[in-house]
């Protein structure tokens, strides 16, 4: 007898539909843990599109943990820019650090492991264990949030939408099921669902889309974002582009960056911000560098200089 467990008429229907389906992206023609890994970190506030040529950039260029361990936090950073949120490239080198002190350059493959890896969150250590691991847990990402939540029929908080998916994953098709889900609500269960041929058995549909939407009320469905341009993140991505070259003085980087829209001040703000977030050092000499290591809480105050 094989051991295969019977798969409900909904799950067979789901991956069926799904399979033939699903996009051809890179990351999912690996199992490397740390690919994966690397793949789920910028996947998470970055387009998939945008992903794509940049993970593979990534990976020619730091292929292993040890490789990215070994190479200073600033490569990782400048290599970054375009993909947004650099605290992302941070957590990815200090966990790569990690990876290499605690795990013998492995990334680790249990849920406490993982969750104690920085920057990694319930959602990313899943993805991890699914998808370079094959174990049977729910991949919870915005996307297949809004799934359950209409199939359920109600919100649901963080918790019970993990539960469910937990409970709704076929035991030895883990990989497939959460590609398969991730592209459902990727591509069909949008905010305006697609419900046409859709095969997830969903108390909402049946209900006749009663207001509001169950995925409005659930935790973990996205909100829109606030606009970019002008925002603090728009500054500190400025600050970092111009750091990429080197070490720039407090007065060239206001030269380079105070105008209409950011006044000293805001600036300043700015710089106090990434150097507390470790992405910027602030030097004795009142210069700024992107950082080549860990750093620990700066000494050196941001305002200290001529304020
Ligand atoms: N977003 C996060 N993980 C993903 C994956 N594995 N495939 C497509 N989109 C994703």
């Amino acid at each position: 007898m094989a051991l295969t467990r019977d798969l409900t008429a909904e799950q067979e229907a789901v991956l069926d539909g799904g399979m033939p389906r699903l996009r051809d992206l890179p990351w999912r023609r690996t199992r490397d843990p740390w690919a994966v890994l690397v793949s789920e970190v910028m996947l998470q506030q970055t387009p998939v599109a945008r992903v794509v040529p940049r993970w593979e950039r990534f990976l020619d260029r730091w292929p292993t943990v040890t490789d990215a361990a070994d190479a200073p936090l600033r490569d990782l950073l400048v290599d970054w820019k375009g993909l947004g949120y650099p605290r992302r490239a941070r957590y990815l080198w200090l966990s790569a650090r990690a990876c290499v002190d605690r795990h013998g350059g492995s990334v680790p493959s249990t849920l406490p492991d993982l969750l104690a890896l920085p920057g990694v969150g319930p959602y990313t250590a899943r993805a991890v264990m699914a998808f370079a691991g094959g174990s049977a847990v729910g991949v919870v990402d915005t996307n297949i949030a809004r799934v359950l939540a209409r199939r359920a029929g109600r919100g649901l908080t963080a918790g019970a939408a993990q539960e469910l998916a937990d409970a709704w994953v076929p035991r030895d098709r883990a990989w497939e099921w959460n590609q398969v889900l991730m592209d459902l609500g990727a591509t069909r269960c949008r905010p305006i669902p697609d419900c046409d041929g859709c095969p997830v058995d969903c108390a909402w549909r049946d209900a006749g889309f009663p207001d509001p939407d169950p995925a409005q009320g659930s935790a973990g469905v996205s909100r829109r974002q606030a606009p970019f341009a002008g925002s603090d993140r728009e500054l500190r991505g400025r600050v970092l582009d111009h750091l990429s070259d080197g070490p720039r003085s407090r007065a060239s980087l206001e030269r380079l960056l105070v105008g209409n829209t950011v006044d000293p001040q805001r600036l300043v703000a700015a710089l106090d911000g990434l150097v507390r977030d470790g992405l910027v050092v602030a030097n004795r000499d009142d210069t700024f560098d992107l950082p080549r290591g860990e750093t620990g809480p700066s000494e050196i105050s941001v305002t200290a200089h001529g304020t």
